[in-house]
Parts: C-alpha cells; structure tokens; sequence
C-alpha cells in the first residue's frame, strides 16, 4: 500500500480552510490525505486554533485517518510534505484596508489584485513566497507548490522570474466561477460547461464556451449583456455588459474585468464604500468576525453555507482537482497559472499566463490558444509589463521600480497622483516591507 499524502498549507489559519478540507473530504478516495499541517504565524495564532479544531472535527465526522497539525514552526511542517498549499496575507485584513482605502482616498480604485493594492500586496507578499520556496528546497525538494496567495498572476511571475524552482502552479477561483455562474444561466450541471481560457490572471477571457462540446458562445454573450447579470464573485459588484462590446470582443470577459471596461461606475462605487467605512476589506472583516464565530461551535463538523459570502467560493474544488490530477496523472484540462512556453502568442514565453492546461503529474501543459482577440492584448500586456515590474520592485526594494509600476497601471491615471499614492502606501505598510526600509 503507497503511503499516504501530506500536504502542507501555509496560512492554515485562514477562514477558507474548510473549504480546503472540505475538498480532502470529498476526494479522499482518489487522493487519500493520511497528514494536513496547518501553518501560521503568531498574529494569526487564535485563528489557527480555532479554524484547525474545526478541522479536526470535519475529519473525525467524515471518519477518515487524515491527521490535522497545527503549528507555527514552517520549516518543521515542511518535512517531507508532497504538496504545499500557500494561502496567507502578509499584514492581515488591515493591509488590505490600507491598499483599497489609500487610492479610494486619492480618487482611485485600490484593487487589490491588478490595481494599486495588488502592487503593494504584491511587494509585501512576494519576498515571503521566496522564503517559502528556499525552505521548500531544503525540507521537501520533490513537493509542489499549489499558490492561491494574490496577486496570484504576480506571484507566480516573480517566482519564474528570479527563481529557479518551477514546480510551482498559481490558482484562482475565477475561471471555476465563471463555469458555474454560466452553468447557472444556461440551468444545467456544471461538468456539461467547458471553456477555454487565456490571458492573465484577474485578466482571463473565455475563448469559447461549449455545452456537451458544442459552443454555445454567442447565447452566453447575450446573456452575459443582462442588466441583471451579476459578477460571478461575491466580492466584485457589476452589472452587465453592453451587448455591441461582448459581441465585438468575441470573448467571454471575467469579473475583474469590470475595473478595466467600466472603470468610472467601479471608481464610483469604491469611493462611495470608502467613505461609508466598507470597503471590501472592512466587509470581509465583519464577515470573518461571524465566521470564527461560529467555527468556534463545538458542534460545528462542516463548512458552515455562510463561506460562500466569500469571494473565493468554489475555491476547493479547483485546488482540490488540481492537486488530485498532479497526484494521479489525469491529464484532464484545467485553467491555472503556469509559463506560457509560446500558448499566447502574444505574451512573453517566459512569463506566467492564466490558460487552460492538461494537468499530468509534471505539471500543467498549457494548450496552444493561438492568440487572444486584438482588443485585448494592448491590455493584457499593460498588465503584463505591470505585474513584471512590480515583481522586480518587490525583490529589489527599489523605490524607482515601484513608481514606474505604479504609474503604468491603468487604473492610475498620472504619475503625480501614483507619486502621492505610492509615498502614502509605502509609509503605512512600512512594516511588511523589509526590502525598501532595511
Ligand atoms: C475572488 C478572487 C480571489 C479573491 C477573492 C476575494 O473571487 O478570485 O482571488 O481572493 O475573490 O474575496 P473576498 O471575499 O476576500 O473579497
């Protein structure tokens, strides 16, 4: 009998842990979980105790032989491990506070994935993902990295780009959510909807949609221009699309696309939730305090329905899939964040892309797109350049990399307000931001 799989997930502490162990649960039979080590730092300590106990109860409910460890020791956990999860946020929900509520306050949309927020995340979350692989390479060279920690498109860009490790994938739940919203639609299962994706991530078009193999394409662009329409994610508010521009892109858009195509209503609706004090950040923060609450119910052995207020719904079933058909060498197709090795034409072979790939025990194979559709590679790109030289600025702590960053996101509209922006940001997150202080 082969031995049991032990996987290690970095930011254990995190409210979308029972969503994770949900996944192990429900796959058990194909992907037999025998250790889960739930990694955390001091700050998030009580989290840790508290969602790793609901864990521990899940597991037992379920009757599995799947031990659930807690620990604030990384390098211990490491040992051995054949699959590291990271799904932390360096600074916790206050950082995320500051990354929407400074640009909102200088009249620009924060994001904190694409837009400024996703830089500054960016630089404070990449120095650590390096550490993480350092160690990795010392306590358990042969395990993947499975990253869901945003800004996913960069961080797994930063980790191609001044790294040698490539046994890492970057995950959303995005293009998982778009097949279910659209499954919605058009009222039927899930696993009769599959789309092909490409582009970045946060920044990815549907190619085609099929149903039972068929595009359905050009009903789901209609549908898709329906007022009523909603985002697909919790956490983005927007409503449809006008029908001419879906029609002439050709392409199906994801949610975040509605920061980049319908930039002033967003911008409109970011500062109306900063000056009412809700933020998405301080909307979250409310949720999470009702969500420990009730994790922290003895009786509790389930994911509670109230999760799925998350903008990372679904998020379990497209890391547990992923990491099941590394395991059993599927080669089913799955959209994930790998090196582009000439799938989108027009994006750098070396860079990470968002695209559908057959998942087979090497990793992910991108499928060959071809290209995206002209009116969105200038986009693509911009981000592209932008997501590249975040990552030179976050291992650098070069004051002039973040700026030149900073300014070339769209979202930021000159170089005089990314400077107010970026000095302000800086200042506040002084802190997680060793590289451009020590
Ligand atoms: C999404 C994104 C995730 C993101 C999440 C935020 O759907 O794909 O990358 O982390 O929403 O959700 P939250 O509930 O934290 O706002």
């Amino acid at each position: 009998m082969s031995k049991g799989v032990k996987i290690v997930t970095i930011g254990g502490g995190s409210s979308y842990t029972p969503e994770l162990v949900e996944g192990f649960i429900n796959r058990y039979e194909e992907f037999p979980v025998s250790e889960l080590w739930l990694v955390d730092v001091e700050a998030g300590r009580e989290k840790l105790d508290i969602v790793g106990n609901l864990a521990k109860r899940m597991v037992k409910k379920a009757g599995l032989p799947m031990a659930i460890h807690l620990t604030l020791d990384r390098k211990e956990a490491l040992k051995g491990a054949d699959f590291v999860t990271t799904q932390f946020r360096v600074g916790l929900l206050d950082a995320r506070a500051k990354d929407e509520r400074i640009p909102a306050k200088h009249g620009v949309i924060g994001q904190e994935t694409n837009g400024p927020g996703g830089l500054f995340k960016g630089l404070r979350t990449i120095p650590v993902i390096l550490d993480i692989i350092q160690d990795m390479e010392e306590h358990c060279p042969n395990a993947w990295l499975v990253n869901f920690t945003n800004p996913a498109g960069m961080v797994t860009e930063a980790v191609f780009r001044h790294t040698s490790f490539r046994k890492i994938v970057g995950l959303c739940n995005v293009p998982i959510g778009m097949e279910m919203g659209i499954a919605k639609l058009l009222e039927v299962d899930h696993s009769r909807i599959r789309i092909d994706f490409a582009g970045l991530n946060h920044m990815v078009y549907g190619l085609d949609v099929y149903q039972d193999g068929v595009s359905v394409k050009d009903k789901v662009i209609d549908m898709l221009s329906n007022p009523e329409h909603s985002s697909f994610v919790k956490n983005i508010d927007g409503q449809g699309w006008e029908v001419e521009f879906i029609r002439g892109l050709e392409a199906l858009t994801c949610p975040y696309h509605m920061y980049y195509y319908k930039t002033d209503e967003m911008l409109k609706k970011s500062i109306e939730s900063y000056e009412k004090g809700e933020t998405r950040a301080e909307v979250v923060m409310k949720l999470e305090k009702e969500l420990f609450e009730l994790y922290k119910d003895p009786d509790l052995a389930i994911k509670p329905p109230q999760l799925a207020e998350r903008g990372g719904a679904y998020y379990s079933d497209a890391a547990v899939r992923l990491i099941t058909s590394i395991y059993n060498d599927k080669r089913d197709i799955q959209p994930v964040n790998t090196m582009n090795n000439g799938a989108i034409a027009s994006v750098p072979s070396d860079s990470a892309v968002e695209v559908s790939c057959v998942i087979t025990k090497e990793g992910p194979i991108p499928i060959s797109v071809g290209d995206i559709p002209v009116a969105a590679r200038g986009l693509v790109q911009q981000i592209k350049s932008f997501e590249i030289i975040s990552t030179d600025a976050a291992v650098t702590g070069d004051y002039d990399k973040a700026m030149l960053a900073m300014t070339i996101n769209p979202l930021v509209p000159s170089d005089v307000v990314a400077k107010k922006i970026l000095d302000e940001m800086l200042e506040d997150h002084k802190e997680f931001l060793p590289r451009f202080f020590d």
